[in-house]
């Protein structure tokens, strides 16, 4: 099985996804709330690039089950059900809802993968689930890193390296092209401490200073989940 890693959305593009699996992590935050989301019951969401989009949906729409989620600058959005942190997605707020989401990184990642044959939803609360996911298809894996507004963040990185760490372990004979080398290394580096790498990353040095120093804590907890999330036909849901 071959993994390569795209540290941004502008260099996923660049690279030929064709029959391959690919994965979008945004562990702060928009993936690991998607999946606590999903832990709490909600159906689905469906990620859009902009405001007016997720907002247009939801009018046409005018579903009393569709939620309006998402972010900028990590803040929720006016006349939005929904932020983009986990604390946010409690069962009573998301079972049984679909949610319009709309985020700075994380949507777009997932936009920029929606033509790969498969996308799953990682992040560090469910490594262990992904892989062994990753290892059932046996597909060629690109792991997609959200980044921060176009450029490397290291949160990403690291949790994509915690993926490509679980996939050695179940002795897959893995090809590992440079970037995730990297992403593998980083992970061996952090691995014993993954909260103290999100508060110390830029990402989460900047929510600590807006007040949401708490969802750190819960993006750090590895394995929490057994649910891998796919994006399919514009929406992300659970398939089994
Ligand atoms: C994003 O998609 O850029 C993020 O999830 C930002 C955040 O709300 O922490």
């Amino acid at each position: 099985m071959k993994i390569d890693l795209a540290f941004t959305p502008y260099e996923l593009e660049k690279k030929d996804f064709r029959g391959k699996t690919v994965v979008v992590i945004d562990a702060l935050r928009a993936t690991s709330t998607m999946i606590a989301a999903f832990e709490n019951g909600c159906s689905g969401f469906i990620p859009v690039s902009t405001v007016e989009e997720a907002m247009q949906m939801a009018a046409l729409k005018k579903d009393p089950d569709l939620l309006l989620g998402g972010e900028r600058n990590a803040m929720p959005l006016e006349g939005f059900h929904l932020g983009n942190s986990p604390r946010d997605y409690r069962p009573e707020k998301v079972r049984g809802k679909v949610v319009v989401l709309t985020t700075t990184n994380g949507t777009q990642a997932l936009l920029a993968a929606r033509k790969a044959v498969e996308v799953f939803i990682g992040a560090f609360l469910n490594i262990s689930a992904l892989s062994r996911r990753l290892e059932e298809t046996g597909r060629d894996v690109i792991i997609a890193c959200s980044g921060e507004k176009g450029l490397f963040c290291l949160e990403d990185t690291v949790c994509a390296g915690g993926i490509i760490d679980r996939l050695e372990q179940e002795g897959l004979s893995l090809s590992i092209s440079d970037a995730a080398m990297a992403a593998k290394v980083l992970y061996e580096y952090y691995e014993g401490d993954i909260y103290g790498m999100l508060t110390g990353c830029d990402w989460g040095q900047y929510l600590e200073s807006v007040g949401l120093g708490k969802d750190l804590r819960i993006c750090a907890q590895i394995d929490s989940s057994r649910l891998v999330p796919v994006y399919r036909e514009g929406k992300i849901l659970l398939d089994r």
